[in-house]
């Protein structure tokens, strides 16, 4: 995103998104959820997963695939595994009631197992890491995608499964978690559209066009023939991917990706996530002080020439959160035109939604 593009401070950027979400026809809690969670994957950097997946969620929507205002129903309790059914509904607000859930489990347990299937778009996994955090209990989380493929496996030649992430975090005493969260492809999807509305290239290693031939061209990535990107760190990453299929797919989800979802507009996760309570596993105490320490004997590594000073996952995040909150959150032309363009297709008023952001 260019430094350029038109800043929306917070408060206006919520009350816009409010007026545009309330189109869906969901209760004034789903509107919040739904908002909140969007507007903080901008905050924390995360464009591709913010206000601009607004306009695919209409159109899941409106062809049947998105279902407003459905909580999660309760398939299987085994106490501390729990089944748990999305019934496509948001997200935003599914995963966050699947976290609920598992949390009160994990501290009467020890530890909990949540499987949740037929979730519609999860945003970004990062969010029920840290709710779990939050708590004070361990979190890894499996993520598959039910939607167009567009990750190759290593060494084939086209796509066969999604951006599958992975995400875990680690909740620390007197300092903000551990949390990490990417997807097990070398860049979003999102990247490729970017760039490729941009006239821009994508870097080398990223992308193979539809015969299975490297290419930096991002058109394969956005319109048909399509390539495929690839997986981070070669067969390790493609072996993570599969990871994610096997366990946020056909174990959590009972469903994993098919060429028959190609067409459709909706976008379905599977998470199959673990928590667990440090207290009841280990002395509290002494997990956090070896936690801190560890953390602190990494970051004392002295900063490579020309490179920027060692992080741990999650310090990213809290310094766009920490700027954006400021500043206002960057839109891009493309991405807000393509929003008020949803807004209409809702039956919203787009100038009102415009008006609102004050663009
Ligand atoms: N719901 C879905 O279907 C879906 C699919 C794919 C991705 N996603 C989401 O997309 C988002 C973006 O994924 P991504 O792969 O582009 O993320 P990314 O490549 O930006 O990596 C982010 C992770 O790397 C850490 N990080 C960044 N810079 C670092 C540094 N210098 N040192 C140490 N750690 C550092 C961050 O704290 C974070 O944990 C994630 O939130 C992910 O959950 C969601």
């Amino acid at each position: 995103m260019q430094t350029a593009d038109p800043l929306i401070p917070l408060p206006r950027l919520l009350d816009a998104m409010r007026l545009l979400v309330r189109g869906f026809g969901s209760r004034e809690d789903e509107v919040e959820a739904v908002v909140q969670r969007l507007v903080e994957a901008n905050l924390t950097g995360h464009d591709s997963h913010g206000i601009g997946m607004l306009p695919r969620y209409v159109s899941s929507y409106l062809e049947g695939g998105l279902q407003p205002n459905a909580g999660i129903a309760v398939e299987m309790d085994g106490g501390a595994l729990l089944r748990l059914d999305g019934r496509a509904g948001f997200g935003q607000v599914v995963g966050q009631q699947a976290m609920a859930l598992g949390i009160e489990r994990a501290q009467a347990h020890g530890s909990c197992i949540v499987a949740l299937g037929n979730a519609h778009h999860l945003g970004r996994i990062g969010a029920w890491a840290e709710q779990v955090a939050a708590a004070g209990l361990v979190s890894m989380h499996f993520v598959n995608v039910i939607s167009r493929v567009i990750v190759a496996p290593h060494g084939g030649a086209d796509a066969r499964f999604g951006t599958n992430p992975f995400c875990a975090g680690v909740p620390l005493a007197g300092r903000a978690p551990v949390i990490l969260d990417f997807a097990t492809s070398v860049i979003a999807q999102g990247k490729t559209r970017v760039a490729h509305n941009k006239g821009e290239t994508v870097d080398p290693g990223c992308l193979i066009d539809h015969q299975g031939r490297p290419t930096q061209d991002p058109r394969y990535g956005v319109i048909p023939p399509y390539g495929a990107l690839l997986t981070f760190g070669g067969h390790k990453g493609y072996g993570l991917a599969l990871m994610c299929e096997l366990l946020g797919g056909a174990l959590a989800a009972g469903l994993t990706q098919r060429e028959a979802d190609n067409g459709k507009k909706r976008v379905l996760n599977g998470m199959l996530s673990v928590l667990i309570d440090p207290g009841r596993l280990a002395d509290r105490a002494a997990f956090e002080a070896e936690a801190l320490a560890f953390l602190d004997w990494v970051q004392a590594s002295p900063t490579r020439a020309g490179g920027e000073p060692v992080q741990v996952a999650g310090d990213a995040e809290r310094a766009w959160r920490a700027r954006r909150t400021a500043e206002g959150v960057p839109v891009d032309a493309t991405s807000w035109a393509e929003i008020l363009d949803a807004a209409a297709r809702l039956g919203v008023d787009p100038a009102a939604v415009r008006v609102a952001a004050g663009v």
